[in-house]
């Protein structure tokens, strides 16, 4: 009789590596603390490898059953780059409430082909019940709260469908080791199980993670680097819209963004961003301006909104909402030095409304336009937008996609922009909105009071 030998060694939480022994650093990473032990049975579950067959290229891409599946949902299907493939590993991570399992679900009965809810965080009721909030009353979905590995695995094999939700991967566990769900051992293990399964059978399985403080998914980073596809949904309790990224994906391009309400009945798709992001836009008021960012490949205008005044303690207030606060200290700076606005003294607040956080330098010309604006009172025009990176020295850079950018609010209804000279192109020329070129933000001064 073979003897059932176990192992110990000890994993690291941060980068899944594991090592024969303790270390208060993970020699892999250089992550203090994260080591921890687990056992590991040499009996191997039972599992047996099986050699797999080697294939001619061509052989492959004649016989490649890969298709995309359209979610149901526009927005999600621009992110994974034209619907869900099938065969793939999608790992769906983001902070708690933020809609995750409502996104699952409504991709679940969005595909109208066989799928299979793990919900091994709700009872089968639970889900059942949001199901009816937002309408799902598909034949093809099947709900279980199984969260025993080897059980999901066998209730794949028996109803064999085309897509498998796992909420959340945290919850599932694999009853052959000894550790809690959710450790790293358990969600390392879980998940190469789950990428075996998916190749395998050819089933898509979208794996739900909830995120750390930090933001990134719970677990082992090793789980990122297994699935094919990762996507964050982010929003903020205060606002309705859901915001769905690609970080990485191996079949599409990563940048692109899905925008979403969350309403009574669930996620519903924002065409048009922009409309929802100015719709209580406020005009003729000193201290605010809009400018057209870009998440992914899609303009989105926002409104810039700056309120600068006298500081009543020592030392003033720097205050951003969506945007560096660094840079945003930059910018006074250069306020002060290049265009004589005395700013030492004075709290500064800036806020990019409806809760958007953008990391792009186009949209300094924006903000130090709107702190102006707020320190002379002077209000900029309704129907201008404002566009371009700061330099130190006061002079206004080039962006990217400055053509997409004045599209979108030429469609919208703006007459005027200033942007920087360098990406004025024949085809920026060619839409229909008034540019002021400027090399200098003391020129867009010139064009605004
Ligand atoms: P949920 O999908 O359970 O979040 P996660 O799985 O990421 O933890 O969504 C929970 C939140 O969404 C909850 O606060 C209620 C809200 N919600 C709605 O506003 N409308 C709806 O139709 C549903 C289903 C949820
Ligand atoms: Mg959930």
């Amino acid at each position: 009789m073979a003897k059932l030998k176990t192992k110990i060694a000890f994993l690291c939480s941060e980068c899944g590596d594991d090592f024969p022994k303790w270390n208060g650093q993970c020699p892999s990473c250089k992550e203090w603390g994260t080591l921890s032990e687990f056992k590991i049975s040499t009996k191997k579950n039972g599992r047996e490898h099986e050699p797999r067959e080697t294939k001619s290229l061509m052989e492959v891409l004649t016989t490649n059953s890969s298709e995309r599946i359209p979610t149901g949902l526009q927005e999600a299907d621009r992110v994974l780059g034209g619907g869900i493939l099938s065969g793939s590993l999608i790992l769906l991570g983001g902070s708690p409430g933020v809609g995750k399992s409502t996104l699952a679900l409504h991709i679940c009965s969005g595909i109208n082909r066989k799928a299979l809810y793990i919900s091994a965080e709700e009872s089968e009721e639970q889900v059942a019940l949001r199901a009816r909030r937002l309408n799902v009353s598909s034949e093809h979905l099947f709900l279980s709260g199984e969260n025993e590995l080897e059980g999901i695995i066998s209730h794949i094999d028996r109803l064999q469908p085309e897509l498998v939700v796992i909420d959340s991967i945290q919850t599932v566990m694999n009853s052959g080791l000894d550790s809690l769900p959710g450790s790293p051992s358990q969600i390392r293990d879980c998940g190469q199980r789950l990428l075996e399964v998916s190749k395998q059978k050819n089933v898509t399985i979208l794996i739900v993670g909830h995120v750390t403080k930090d933001g990134s998914i719970a677990g082992p980073k090793m789980l990122e680097h297994m699935v094919d596809t990762v996507l964050y949904m982010e929003g903020d309790d205060r606002y309705d819209h859901r915001i769905l990224r690609a970080a990485k994906n191996r079949f599409g391009a990563t940048h692109e963004v899905g925008i979403f309400k969350m309403g009574e009945n669930g996620l519903s798709e924002v065409a048009n961003p922009s409309e929802m992001f100015l719709a209580e836009r406020s005009v003729n008021i000193p201290g605010t301006s809009i400018y057209p960012s870009l998440e992914g490949t899609r303009p989105i205008l926002v409104e810039v909104q700056a309120l600068v005044s006298n500081a009543n303690f020592g030392t003033p207030q720097r205050n951003v909402n969506g945007f560096d606060t660094k840079r945003l200290g930059m910018l006074i700076a250069v306020l002060e030095k290049r265009l004589g606005l005395v700013m030492g003294t004075k709290d500064v607040f800036v806020n990019l409304v409806g809760g958007l956080r953008v990391d792009d330098p186009a949209a300094d010309l924006s903000i130090i336009c709107s702190a102006a604006s707020s320190t002379m009172d002077k209000s900029i025009g309704e129907d201008i937008v404002l566009l371009g990176e700061v330099g130190l020295a006061g002079e206004v850079r080039s962006i990217n996609r400055l053509e997409h950018r004045l599209h979108e609010a030429a469609t919208l209804g703006f007459k005027r922009a200033i942007v920087p000279t360098a990406s004025v192109n024949d085809k920026v020329k060619k839409i229909k909105i008034k540019l002021y070129p400027v090399k200098f933000v003391k020129d867009a001064f010139t064009v605004l009071f």
